[in-house]
């Protein structure tokens, strides 16, 4: 085992990714070292956003990794290995769930989950990675306006026990993590596909020459998106040069 060796838990910090590169900076952690936060009062999200996150009802997590093994043309593996934990998590308590490209996790078109991967490079590899997760679980009202929000107690109708949830996602998190360093990318590449929200099916995108119908054939393993259009050409998008429309 190597995620959650070391788990420390905090009441109320800034963001559990910013906690985690100030111990990276000062203290050495070891790799698999997971902070946990009840509250985030700048808890951060994708290009700039804000993570809304009503204290102490949802996951808000940050793990400390080392893979060296990893060079920075393969980094997309990352995100892959963090997608599918999360995703058999929330698999375990619904079948309508998704990995929308390239690291989000929907239940039918509702977000329960994103990551934050933050990596930095040393040469020819992968020097330390800070993979962020928020994981809705017991809030049932957001207010922040973000688009689509649910929650795990609103997909289950339950109330869920968080300590358990958080358990459950560190060892999905190390079992994907192992499949990384024993070099199986293939195959988290092949249940990746599987996952994979809107894949190989016709629905509405935007990009910029406008509104269109295409069909996700996959994600290469630099993370681009391939989207064929009706005409039958194909093209591949980075991160936020094509939208879904819902
Ligand atoms: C997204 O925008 O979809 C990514 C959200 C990531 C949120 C998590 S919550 C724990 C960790 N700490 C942060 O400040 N952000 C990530």
């Amino acid at each position: 085992m190597i995620i959650g060796t070391y788990v420390r838990h905090c009441e109320k910090v800034s963001s559990t990714n910013t906690v985690a590169a100030a111990m990276i900076r000062d203290q050495a952690p070891a790799e698999g070292t997971v902070i946990t936060a009840s509250y985030q009062d700048s808890g951060r999200g994708q290009q700039g956003n804000s993570w809304e996150s009503e204290p102490g009802k949802n996951l808000l997590m940050s793990v400390i990794l080392y893979p060296v093994m990893v060079s920075p043309a393969d980094q997309f593996i990352i995100s892959r290995f963090v997608s599918l934990a999360v995703h058999d998590l929330v698999a375990g308590h619904s079948p309508a769930a998704r990995i929308k490209w390239p690291n989000d996790i929907y239940v039918g078109d509702d977000k329960i989950a994103g990551i934050l991967i933050e990596n930095s490079i040393m040469g020819d590899m992968l020097a330390t990675t800070i993979a962020g997760i928020g994981l809705n679980v017991n809030q049932q009202i957001f207010r922040s306006g973000a688009p689509n929000p649910v929650s795990l107690r609103q997909v289950t109708g339950w109330e869920l026990d968080l300590a358990a949830v958080t358990v459950d996602l560190i060892a999905a998190l190390d079992r994907r993590y192992d499949m990384v360093i024993r070099g199986e990318a293939a195959t988290l590449e092949r249940e990746y596909h599987k996952a994979l929200y809107r894949a190989g099916e016709w629905h509405r995108f935007s990009d910029d020459t406008g509104v269109f119908e295409g069909m996700i054939e996959m994600v290469m393993p630099d993370g681009m998106l391939s989207v064929r259009k009706r005409n039958g050409v194909s093209r591949l998008y980075a991160f936020r040069e094509i939208d879904y429309i819902l």
